[in-house]
């Protein structure tokens, strides 16, 4: 679903795609941002900063950040590590944010894709970003609360207004796209995708394509797992949400590891790591445009980016299946469930 040309955002040149039906030209690895907003452990700003100009350096010319992330803190840190070039080449950054999560004084965190809630996480992340358009803005997660129409509504207003160009969606069903469509026009979709959770290939996959929908996905290395430097006696400190994640723990864990052990051995036959070959290989699939990439040390951004270049040919993708068969699907719920 995607033109690829080549260009040169940054200082290193990096093909970038079309998304969907949008104008925006975006590298195919996009760097996430949630780690960011602190529900991965402590945050470490000046490191941040680092990360994400070391990005730009290496020629990612998408980011992506969320309203959620830390209310503000994640967003705030992307707009001031990037706030020199958002002056100078504005146009040629795609910033890629959310809203329709809120914090509710007795509920906790909430979905809410109300037009006053939607509006007021718009002024707020323009703030927080420091710029005055936002490129991509996408609902988070579908509010059963609020009808569509009226979430489609205010979205369109704000694209009127010029405070929004383009609206996307995340974590919703084929079902859910359909019905918000008839009021504005969904243009992009953020589900997970990875090696481990793959239930879109037969859902929102398919639907995009038919529909040119720009697809990004996010957790390409199933939240660290596919990265290969965890083992079984991996632990994580209590504020990290994968500290009660079932992903990484007990039998799953140690099962899909072996698999991870296993991937790893063939991407280094074919002279690639495992992030590398866990991030082409979602990216092979042609409905997908963009691999949302998280990563908090320089080594693992660096090398996670260069899974971009990885070519994955038919016998790569079969011998792939064959050491999948027996992994167990990390499915349901996603780790930013509300
Ligand atoms: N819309 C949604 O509901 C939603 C949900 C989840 C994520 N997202 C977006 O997608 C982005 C990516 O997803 P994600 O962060 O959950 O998962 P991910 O990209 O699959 O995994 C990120 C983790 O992988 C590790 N990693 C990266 N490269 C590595 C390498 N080369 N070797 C070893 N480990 C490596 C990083 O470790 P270190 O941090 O230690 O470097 C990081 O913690 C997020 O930042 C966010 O922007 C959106």
């Amino acid at each position: 679903m995607s033109t690829r040309i080549t260009s040169t955002p940054g200082s290193a040149a990096m093909e970038t795609v079309r998304l969907g039906q949008t104008d925006l030209r975006v590298t195919p690895i996009a760097y996430g941002t949630w780690q960011f907003g602190g529900e991965w452990g402590a945050v470490d700003e000046p490191a941040a900063v680092e990360a994400i100009q070391r990005a730009l350096a290496l020629g990612v010319n998408f980011f992506d950040t969320a309203q959620a992330y830390g209310f503000g803190v994640s967003e705030r840190i992307l707009g001031g590590a990037l706030a020199a070039e958002l002056r100078s080449r504005r146009d040629e950054l795609v910033i890629a944010t959310k809203g329709g999560l809120r914090i509710d004084d007795e509920r906790g965190l909430v979905r809410d894709s109300s037009p006053e809630w939607l509006r007021r996480g718009v002024e707020e992340s323009l703030k927080n970003l420091r710029i005055d358009h936002i490129d991509l803005y996408q609902v988070h997660w579908p509010d059963a609360e609020v009808p569509f129409a009226e979430t489609g509504a205010a979205l369109a207003q704000l694209i009127e207004e010029g405070k929004i160009r383009h609206v996307g969606v995340s974590n919703f069903s084929v079902e859910q796209m359909a019905e918000l469509s008839r009021t504005t026009a969904v243009e992009t979709a953020q589900p997970p995708y990875h090696l481990f959770r793959r239930e879109i290939e037969d859902t929102v996959l398919p639907y995009a394509a038919e529909n040119d929908i720009g697809v990004l996905v996010y957790g390409p290395l199933a939240h660290g797992l596919l990265g290969g430097t965890m083992d079984a006696e991996t632990s994580f400190p209590d504020d990290d949400w994968r500290s009660k994640s079932s992903a990484f723990e007990g039998e799953t864990f140690a099962h899909n590891l072996a698999a991870v052990k296993r991937l790893g051995q063939f991407a280094g036959e074919r002279g690639a790591s495992v992030s590398q070959l866990a991030i082409a290989w979602a990216l092979a699939n042609p409905a997908v445009d963009v691999a949302i990439v998280g990563a908090r040390r320089l080594e693992h951004l660096q090398e996670s980016i260069g899974g971009a270049g990885l070519e994955l040919g038919t016998e790569d993708l079969e011998e792939i299946e064959r050491i999948m068969v027996d992994s167990t699907p990390v499915g349901g719920p996603s780790p930013e469930t509300v």
